[in-house]
């Protein structure tokens, strides 16, 4: 018989100490210390007696058979993509959200499209009562499709139930949470149970090649143990964004050993559940104003994606002895060192003045490839005068003033041609590889040099309207 012993288990990162304290040593989250009872063999593989010696296992180089791993597609574009190409059989996906954010809809509308398809798929949820999903299948007009649906918690009569048949292609745990096993005596939700219940349910999936899906709450207050415990366990982790004002969801890949990360895919939340957004760039342009001073258009990417995304610079004389710079959807550092390069290279006053930036639409962009459209935003709003309305701007610029080039220049310059736009103000480095678009893409050196241009250009448009 294993023995007991009474660990304190950090809810929110997980961390194990033997006394219990206000505040974790391990990431800093005040009250999240819990005393948890642990039995033996918590994430150990049959335990063999110490005097037991090993198997002596066989070395092998890196050059030999290399399997590509068998995938199956939901159909689902959007998802797909995000998810390399297809669930990877026998793999273990973590998809983790804010609480009502779509994590339910996305999985049980997935399950429907692979249960279609004629995969076998098991949709297990551990929140609602089998009522409820109904309900929500129905109103998603996905009530006839094959899915086998169950409402359990036990991991041990989950995993009872699976083995009693042929091993699903499928397997959909929502929420990971609320899984708990007999193995560990602390209670459900818990670190420890959220662990030995996740280990658990990947051991199987391995085991048999289906793939597993769990799905995983994020609360900022780390009252439920975060997922974090379990994403070094999955292959993947995705997840699932977006806020409460707008319809649009993002499920983007932070973690994947089957696939690149970074990928996006995007979703619109409406009436009749989640429908995928094939164009997202239309989406986020959707409702531009063309011609107020301020809005510049950048063109970003997400992942392999090329996205259009409109950025909004507001720069007003401030009451204020230190003006207030308030930024939305971007690093309000890298704003700072964008107005202080403005300043100190292109002569460019903002010290008297309140700088708001934000990123139309509730996206957050974390590429440096946005400075030169801040740039060209803020210049526009302190001088009152609109950009043109058919021009994109793209570039990194650099404490010195210079433009740096930024990656896949081409694939922005065809989304922003696709759309409808004629003129690209980028990199002169991304210019040196023949454009294959028609647009009239502007190389660009200095920051200064820019500034005058793009000056040159609303000045003339300014004129042109009156
Ligand atoms: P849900 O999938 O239950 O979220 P999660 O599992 O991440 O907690 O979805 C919750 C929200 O989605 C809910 O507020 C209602 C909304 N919703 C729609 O707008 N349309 C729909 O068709 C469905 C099913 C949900
Ligand atoms: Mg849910």
């Amino acid at each position: 018989m294993a023995k007991r012993s009474t660990t304190f288990v950090c809810q929110s990162c997980g961390a194990v100490t033997a006394k219990w304290a206000g505040r974790c040593e391990s990431c800093g989250e005040w009250n999240s210390i819990v005393e948890e009872q642990t039995g033996g063999g918590i994430g150990g593989g049959p335990s063999r007696g110490s005097t037991t010696r090993g198997r002596v296992i066989e070395l092998v180089g890196l050059e030999g058979d290399a399997k590509e791993p068998l995938r199956i597609q939901s159909k689902v574009a959007e998802l797909d993509r995000v998810t390399g190409g297809g669930f990877v059989r026998g793999s273990a996906l973590l998809v983790g959200g804010d609480p009502g954010i779509g994590k339910s809809t996305l999985l049980i509308q997935a399950a429907a499209a692979l249960a279609d398809l004629g995969h076998k798929t098991v949709y297990i949820s551990g929140e609602e009562a089998i009522g409820q999903v109904r309900l929500r299948a129905e109103r998603l007009g996905l009530a006839k499709s094959p899915v086998a649906l169950a409402a359990e918690t036990s991991v041990e009569d989950i995993l009872a139930t699976l083995q009693a048949d042929k091993p699903p292609a499928l397997v959909i745990l929502d929420s990971v949470q609320t899984l708990w096993t007999d193995k560990v005596d602390s209670p459900p939700g818990t670190v420890t149970q959220v662990r030995a219940s996740a280990q658990a349910m990947v051991r199987y999936a391995k085991k048999t090649g289906s793939t597993l899906v769990l799905v995983g709450h994020v609360t900022k207050d780390g009252q439920i143990a975060g997922p974090r415990v379990v994403e070094h366990m999955v292959d993947a982790v995705l997840y699932f964004e977006g806020d409460g004002a707008h319809q649009y969801r993002i499920l983007r890949s932070v973690k994947n050993r089957f696939g690149a990360t970074d990928e996006i895919g995007v979703f619109e939340m409406t009436g009749a559940g989640l429908q995928q957004v094939a164009n997202p760039s239309a989406l986020f342009l959707g409702e531009r104003s063309t011609n107020s001073p301020g809005a510049a258009v950048f063109a970003g990417l997400e992942g392999s994606r090329p996205l259009l995304i409109e950025i909004q610079a507001l720069v007003a004389p401030s009451p204020l002895g230190t003006p207030r710079r308030a930024v939305i959807g971007w690093d309000s550092a890298r704003l700072s060192m964008i107005l202080a390069v403005l300043e100190a290279r292109c002569g460019i006053r903002f010290s008297q003045h309140d700088v708001y930036l934000n990123v139309a639409g509730g996206l957050r962009i974390n590429e440096p490839g946005a400075d030169l459209a801040v740039a060209a935003a803020l210049v526009s709003s302190l001088s009152g005068l609109a950009l043109p309305a058919n021009c994109v701007y793209f570039g990194e610029v650099s404490l010195s003033g210079a433009i740096r080039p930024v990656a896949q220049a081409q694939s922005r310059l065809k989304e922003a041609e696709k759309l409808g736009f004629d003129k690209a103000f980028c990199p002169q480095g991304n210019l040196k590889d023949k454009a294959l678009t028609d647009l009239t893409a502007n190389g660009l050196e200095e920051l200064g040099d820019f500034i005058a241009k793009i000056s040159a250009q609303a000045g003339r448009t300014e004129s042109d309207g009156s």
